[in-house]
């Protein structure tokens, strides 16, 4: 995939520029990075700080799939920043909590956002992957009310890796990810996912907005990214939204 950067010091939210780019018809491979940004969010609208010395940057992608299919997207991306990560960091102990979020010792250092938008025909125009990873940020920076779930690469492995260096090692996996995915379609990506993943196997809750509406054991992930719970009960669901905790 041919990446066109497209670099400021500031922005209100890579996701939200990039979606602006992508309405007016930008390339596949169109990559917004902020150094900061003032109006980050992630899932659910919630605030995503973004101060500088994090990566904070969106992909525009144009995927040929159905949109039943796109959360798949989001698994691919989080392989991808997994297996960077882990790279650059000589480290095995980075995992990917279903659905989207990257953690070191269950403490989060990357959240990922995708956001689609379908066409006339109902079919997938594009798709805007925004990654935000704590790469250089510092202690003091986390806002307190999440600091105890909220860690940074510098913090965590005591080394500054530039944020740079990140984003092309998880552009490289990303883009070939992609290209495979387009080409034979997600079963590579799922099995990644499975090695990288700590979420199967644990006992979980789902939540909607905030409040817990199943419980039970994280069985797999299903072809659309979807997880399958088993209640004690026997009863067996499948949860393609919503957000897990995981009692360890
Ligand atoms: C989440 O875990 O809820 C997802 C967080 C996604 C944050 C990234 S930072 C770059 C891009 N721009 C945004 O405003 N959000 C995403």
């Amino acid at each position: 995939m041919e990446i066109l950067l497209h670099e400021h010091e500031v922005l209100a939210s890579t996701n939200e520029y990039a979606l602006d780019l992508a309405k007016a018809g930008c390339p596949e491979g169109t990559l917004v990075l902020a150094h900061r940004q003032t109006g980050g969010h992630g899932r659910m609208r919630r605030v995503w700080s973004s101060p500088v010395g994090g990566l904070w940057f969106s992909l525009v992608l144009r995927p040929k799939i159905r949109p039943q299919v796109i959360a798949q997207v989001t698994l691919l991306a989080g392989v991808a920043v997994t297996q960077a990560l882990r790279e650059i960091y000589l480290t095995d102990d980075i995992y990917i909590k279903w659905p989207n979020d990257i953690l070191i010792h269950n403490k989060k250092v990357c959240g990922i956002l995708a956001e689609m938008s379908l066409d006339e025909f109902q079919k997938v125009e594009y798709v805007i992957m925004g990654i935000g990873i704590n790469v250089n940020i510092d202690k003091n920076e986390i806002p307190k009310n999440i600091k105890h779930q909220v860690q940074s690469l510098k913090d965590e492995y005591g080394i500054r890796i530039d944020e740079k260096e990140v984003l092309v090692k998880v552009i490289e996996i990303l883009s070939r990810l992609y290209m495979q995915w387009q080409e034979v379609g997600i079963e590579p990506v799922l099995k990644k996912w499975c090695d990288l993943n700590c979420t199967l196997g644990k006992h979980v809750k789902v939540k909607d907005n905030d409040q817990v509406i199943y419980e039970g054991q994280a069985l797999s992930i299903d072809e659309a990214g979807a997880l399958v719970i088993r209640r004690d009960d026997g009863t067996i669901q499948k949860f393609n939204f919503g957000e897990i905790s995981i009692r360890e």
